[in-house]
């Protein structure tokens, strides 16, 4: 069946994913090798901000630029949805002159509530639950780098947040192992250790060595997400010992990638060392929202099945 939102993670099956991972080499050679690939032409695309953004806004913008259609960035700030208009109806309205809606917000709910009440397809650019748009690139950036998916081990060392939640369904939905290792009290979604649960590539522990022993893939994120500001200090005491750092590295594949979504806080989750002897690996995978974001936008608003 074809997809009619990325909302999460979840919803997607092995096959929407390989799809849109193949659509997404697709573009990219297209764009290396200067083949026009308008196959959005004359569409548009509400860009809806509840938080800040560099990556996300940035490669939605270009991207629905180089597919022949045309971004419009909507800040909360400045929509009736930030003075509480209620989300059913910004949906119905917007679905009247868009084609399709991107949404970066706190709660997952509302993102599903566009869905629902729009007519339009919609794309979660980030909730507190989940990061589809990034899961897809990194998952690019892998096979890119490793040439498969399946049988590849990754871990994610720190909070059970977005990037973990997301990382967790999209490695198990392709046949990889995923080992994540977080301070108590910050574990992923109770969802997803339903959906992971009982499956023998999962493995959530507390020990960031068992994580990363014999990793293809290390990953990692900061440790207090937007929105969670005012529990930074709290969080740098619990996270202490959960740093992507050389000594970690060590028990890792010897050809072992990293990636980080960025924005990155050397010192924090990772060493400065770690991040620069893997900053190509971790640029591509930000290059990668472009290429990525543009197959879900074409799987989605395009005629391109
Ligand atoms: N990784 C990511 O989503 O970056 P931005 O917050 O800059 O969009
Ligand atoms: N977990 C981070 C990801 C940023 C792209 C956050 O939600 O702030």
């Amino acid at each position: 069946m074809r997809m009619k939102h990325l909302l999460k993670m979840l919803d997607l099956s092995t096959q929407d994913i390989t799809d849109i991972l193949n659509l997404a080499d697709q573009l990219k050679y297209e764009l290396r090798h200067g083949i026009e690939h308008k196959y959005l032409a004359g569409k548009t695309l509400g860009l809806i901000f509840e938080k800040a953004s560099t990556r996300t806004r940035v490669s939605f913008e270009v991207g629905m630029y180089q597919l022949g259609g045309m971004p419009l960035f909507l800040s909360a700030d400045h929509m009736q949805i930030g003075r509480g208009e209620p989300v059913e109806d910004t949906a119905r309205v917007l679905s009247r002159y868009l084609d399709g809606i991107m949404i970066r917000t706190f709660a997952q709910e509302e993102v599903e509530a566009l869905a629902k009440h729009g007519s339009i397809p919609i794309v979660n650019g980030l909730t507190d639950f989940c990061h589809p748009c990034q899961i897809l690139a990194d998952l690019m950036t892998i096979r890119e780098k490793k040439g498969k998916l399946e049988g590849l081990k990754a871990c994610f060392i720190g909070d059970g947040n977005n990037m973990m939640n997301s990382l967790i369904v999209g490695c198990l939905k392709m046949g990889m192992k995923i080992s994540v290792a977080c301070p108590e009290g910050y574990d992923p979604d109770p969802r997803v250790l339903e959906f992971a649960k009982g499956n023998p590539d999962f493995v959530l522990c507390r020990s960031p060595k068992e994580a990363a022993k014999d990793a293809d893939v290390v990953f990692t994120d900061v440790w207090a997400s937007m929105g969670q500001e005012e529990e930074a200090a709290a969080r740098r005491t619990a996270f202490a010992g959960y740093q992507v750092n050389a000594e970690l590295m060590a028990l890792a594949h010897p050809d072992a990638m990293v990636q980080h979504c960025l924005p990155a806080h050397r010192g924090e989750e990772i060493t400065a060392d770690v991040f620069e002897a893997h900053a190509d690996e971790i640029f591509e995978e930000a290059e990668n929202r472009l290429h990525a974001q543009k197959a879900v936008l074409v799987k989605l608003m395009g005629n391109k099945e």
